[in-house]
């Protein structure tokens, strides 16, 4: 199979002039681009001839990425290396998508996986080592064919496209110059990758096998597109912490959340729990009932799902020129690092939906975050009682003061140690 990849590489960058993979690789560009964090380390699976990282090199700016390169096959490999040889984040590295992948769990924030999915011996077991390869909160983004190609529809697309919003000399000379290139790469889907599939060697999936397939090793779907002219399933998925699926088949979920859509969620059972269910905030303050302070730009915000509803929230507030929200009540000690310190905030679960369960799985969102980011301590206050039920579960507390007055409640300020060992930030 390698000796077919190897004859492919020697066209296969003429589908660089496609002004539909150009699309495709722009929008993995930009969704890798969207993960927050000062450095994106990222792992390119079955990156061809590095057309990912040359993409990415154009539009990165000042983002301080890195990314690894790898792919099974030694001429698509050195076809990379001669273009990104001079880009010092770039490294490349010959493995094979259908062995154990020799990395640390939790060692990427996303995982770009352009149509290679479908070439693997077993898919599932590919996507569950690329989940443990992830981090909690990390993005993965695929593309992978659908049933039956065609693939004149991606140059079909490629020339609605060149006529209708990108007529340009340079685009017409391109296209005249690569249209033997592209007649090779025609007959090479049509007479090998075609044929691969028919006989159920290579998968091919439509959007809702392809969905279901992710779904099931702990991913949350949240975009897919056609791309390529059709011809092409793209997903974006986010890799979430599955709690538990209940007798009623309820799946508790915990998510890293970043999206608008997905932080207005956060905000709006804020609201629900801070204004109307306990009344600690004035809902009037609140006119589009979404709760939100300055402290959520600084923070990591963990959501709560049961299914696909948010039901309850949690949030990391991390060091910033705006301090910490609990420095503003509470004295943190001096000797803490504040580069490794989180304050533990806004921890709520809708009424109804409350137990020891949910506040489990958002403390082991927590955790698990704090542990991937070498988090070492936590500041907080809470109610005597809540103090009381982390003692029971082994953390490590100093209790800062006895208990005081906080917006109509009584908490208890504390510093919380974390167990785990100290990893880079
Ligand atoms: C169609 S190309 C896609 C390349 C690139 N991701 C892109 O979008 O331009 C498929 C790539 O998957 C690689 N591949 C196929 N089977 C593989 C395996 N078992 N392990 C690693 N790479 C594999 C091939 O060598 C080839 O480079």
């Amino acid at each position: 199979m390698s000796r077919f990849w190897n004859f492919y590489a020697q066209c296969y960058d003429a589908l660089r002039v496609l002004l539909p993979y150009q699309e495709l690789l722009q929008k993995t560009v930009r969704a890798v681009l969207a993960h927050r964090g000062e450095k994106i380390s990222v792992l390119d699976a079955g990156c061809g001839t590095g057309n990912f990282p040359v993409t990415l090199a154009e539009s990165k700016g000042e983002r301080e990425v890195e990314t690894l390169e790898i792919d099974a096959s030694t001429a698509m490999l050195q076809r990379a290396n001669k273009k990104t040889c001079k880009l010092p984040w770039v490294r490349l590295r010959e493995m094979n998508l259908d062995n154990p992948i020799p990395r640390e769990s939790s060692s990427f924030d996303c995982v770009v996986f352009l149509n290679a999915l479908y070439a693997l011996k077993d898919p599932e077991k590919t996507l569950t080592e690329l989940h443990r390869l992830l981090k909690f909160g990390g993005t993965l983004v695929l593309a992978n064919p659908r049933k039956n190609p065609k693939v004149s529809d991606a140059f079909k697309a490629h020339f609605r496209d060149l006529f209708t919003k990108h007529l340009t000399l340079r685009n017409l000379a391109r296209t005249a110059l690569y249209l033997p290139a592209f007649l090779l790469v025609a007959i090479l889907n049509r007479f090998f990758i075609k044929k691969q599939a028919i006989r159920k060697r290579y998968h091919f999936l439509e959007t809702e096998e392809l969905v279901q397939l992710v779904k099931t090793q702990g991913f949350r779907v949240y975009t897919t597109e056609l791309l390529y002219g059709g011809t092409d399933v793209f997903l974006i998925a986010s890799k979430v912490l599955v709690h538990s699926t209940t007798k009623d088949a309820d799946t508790i979920t915990t998510e890293i959340v970043s999206r608008p859509e997905d932080l207005d969620a956060i905000y709006q059972v804020r609201h629900q729990v801070y204004c109307i269910e306990e009344g600690y905030l004035d809902p009037n303050d609140y006119s589009d009932q979404k709760e939100s302070d300055i402290w959520d730009q600084h923070s990591v915000q963990i959501a709560l799902r049961k299914n696909d509803r948010v039901i309850g929230t949690f949030r990391l507030i991390r060091d910033s020129v705006d301090d910490f929200l609990f420095a503003k009540t509470f004295a943190i000690p001096a000797h803490l690092d504040r580069s490794r310190l989180v304050d533990g905030s806004r921890m709520c679960v809708l009424k109804g939906e409350r137990g020891k369960r949910m506040l489990l799985a958002l403390i082991a969102a927590s955790d698990t975050w704090c542990e991937e980011h070498g988090v070492t301590h936590w500041c907080f206050s809470a109610p005597r009682r809540l103090v009381d039920f982390y003692y029971s579960i082994g953390w490590q507390i100093q209790e800062l003061s006895g208990s005081v007055e906080y917006h109509h409640t009584t908490v208890v300020p504390c510093i919380r140690t974390l167990k785990n060992k100290p990893c880079s930030l």
